[in-house]
């Protein structure tokens, strides 16, 4: 057999292994691992770099509606070009339901944005906020059926808020369908009344955020999530993950034998409640939910991701543009931090932060980055082709330069935002050429690859809650 694509001579890595071989493609597959492997009708010389499963990151948000006349800084089109020059193939954006909407509805809307105009493979999890009986009993039961098999609710947030019997309803849905839950754990009568307190006392700047949002109303909202879970008898995601009280409660729920699956993000490690306390309005560039902690809680989230306590390592990627009227700085929001819109960039530098401070520092190996960052994803989300490399899956594949040292700088990024919260961060490792489904996509650094390459992918069960079979 003549093989579209060789890569050759690079060290590839999984989940479980690290190896010296050659990757063979054919039509978009990975047929054959080896050396030697015969002719074909493109070779990329990959000696001295990493060849990894391009990355999965399972917690985006692209051009979601805010409300107010806030705009998110990323369509699929800027969102997924971004997502692909940071080493990723496949992204999984939120579909947001608006009160009073039908699920259909709001998937045909996120559907049509999507479609043509993607560069990474993409898939949607469904946010609940209005969970009528016909939504409960008849959408997403279908939903799920047709490969919609996540969904996120969230216990903070105005409008978007569900109660304790909509969460467990919604969870009774997953227990009957084998879908997944994710759970945003913030308890937001506390946050209410904090913001309250904060507002009598004259306090409206950015780091009003953090301290409206205190690490107890974390922890107390993802020991509820978890324990609503239990009691309907269904798996559970904790999401964006903050601090050490949370991941305590995290273990425990584990140890009791709880399918608990939990997810943090590079905010949690690299940022604090500092930041939110910048000069000016600065600090609503760091605004994002759960807030940053401080350095103790970034130990403790690193620690999380050494013992092996967090399963997900994703970007919550959620962009707006700083210094614009539709965007962080909007009229309100440059007045009260109440109207900040929640969440900051970083779908491009999720695996060169976790590459550079996590591998390069002896941290976690290579396999667990793999696993963090793309193997999990595919496992835990029903990604059947993806998240690794092996023969018979997508040739979805990252050629990993663990030498390059940058410093991130917005201004050679590709997202659709006008700064990064990681500006000016030292990292060693960086991905040099991307490859989905076998079609070159960005090659040492430049994008070759078409816009619509990337393609909606529907999802089986995850495989915490399919019965398995041969
Ligand atoms: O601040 C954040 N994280 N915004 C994104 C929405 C969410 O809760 O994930
Ligand atoms: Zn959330
Ligand atoms: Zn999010």
């Amino acid at each position: 057999m003549k093989f579209d694509l060789i890569i050759a001579n690079g060290t590839v890595a999984t989940a479980s292994d690290v190896f010296a071989s050659d990757v063979a493609i054919k039509d978009g597959t990975i047929v054959a691992l080896g050396r030697d492997l015969g002719p074909a009708t493109r070779t990329i010389d990959a000696a001295g770099m990493y060849v990894l499963p391009g990355g999965i990151d399972s917690h985006v948000h692209l051009a979601q509606p805010s409300g107010d006349g806030i705009v998110m800084a990323d369509d699929f089109e800027s969102g997924t070009r971004s997502a692909l020059f940071g080493g990723n193939t496949m992204v999984l954006p939120f579909c947001l339901q608006q009160k009073g909407e039908s699920l259909r509805e709001a998937l045909k809307a996120y559907h049509a944005l999507a479609e043509g105009n993607c560069y990474t493979d993409i898939s949607f999890h469904l946010i609940v906020s209005d969970p009528t009986d016909a939504v409960l009993g008849q959408e997403l039961p279908a939903l799920v059926a047709d490969g919609y098999t996540s969904f996120k609710v969230f216990m903070t947030y105005e409008g978007l808020r569900l109660n304790d019997a909509e969460i467990l309803a919604t969870m009774d849905v997953a227990r009957r369908t084998g879908a997944l839950v994710m759970v945003h754990c913030e308890n937001e009568d506390a946050i209410r009344y904090l913001v309250g307190r904060h507002e009598d006392e004259g306090e409206v700047r950015p780091r009003a955020h953090a301290t409206t949002r205190p690490i107890a109303a974390e922890r107390e909202a993802t020991h509820r999530a978890m324990s609503l879970a239990e009691i309907v008898d269904v798996p559970v995601v904790i999401v964006h993950v903050s601090n050490g009280a949370a991941i305590e409660e995290i273990r425990r729920a584990k140890a009791r034998g709880r399918k608990v699956v939990s997810e943090t993000c590079p905010q949690y490690l690299m940022l604090t409640a500092d930041d939110l306390g910048g000069m000016d309005w600065e600090g609503a560039k760091f605004v994002c939910s759960p807030p940053p902690r401080d350095a103790a809680e970034q130990d403790a989230c690193w620690n999380g991701i050494e013992e092996g306590t967090f399963d997900l390592f994703s970007s919550d990627h959620c962009p707006f543009r700083y210094d614009d009227p539709a965007g962080k700085l909007n009229p309100k929001g440059a007045r009260s931090f109440r109207h900040i819109p929640n969440g900051i960039p970083g779908v491009e530098t999720r695996l060169p932060i976790l590459f550079s401070e996590g591998v390069m520092t002896g941290r976690i190996d290579l396999q667990r980055f793999v696993a963090l960052t793309a193997t999990n994803q595919a496992k835990i989300y029903g990604l059947e082709r993806k998240g690794s490399i092996a023969v018979g899956l997508d040739a979805d594949i990252t050629i990993w330069n663990p030498e390059t040292r940058r410093t991130i700088r917005h201004a050679e990024l590709h997202d659709g935002s006008d700064y990064s919260p990681y500006e000016g961060t030292e990292v060693q490792g960086w991905p040099v050429t991307v490859i989905l489904g076998g079609t070159v996509m960005v090659e040492h650094g430049r994008l070759i690859g078409k816009k619509g390459e990337g393609r909606y992918r529907s999802r089986a069960l995850s495989s915490i809650t399919r019965r398995h079979s041969p």
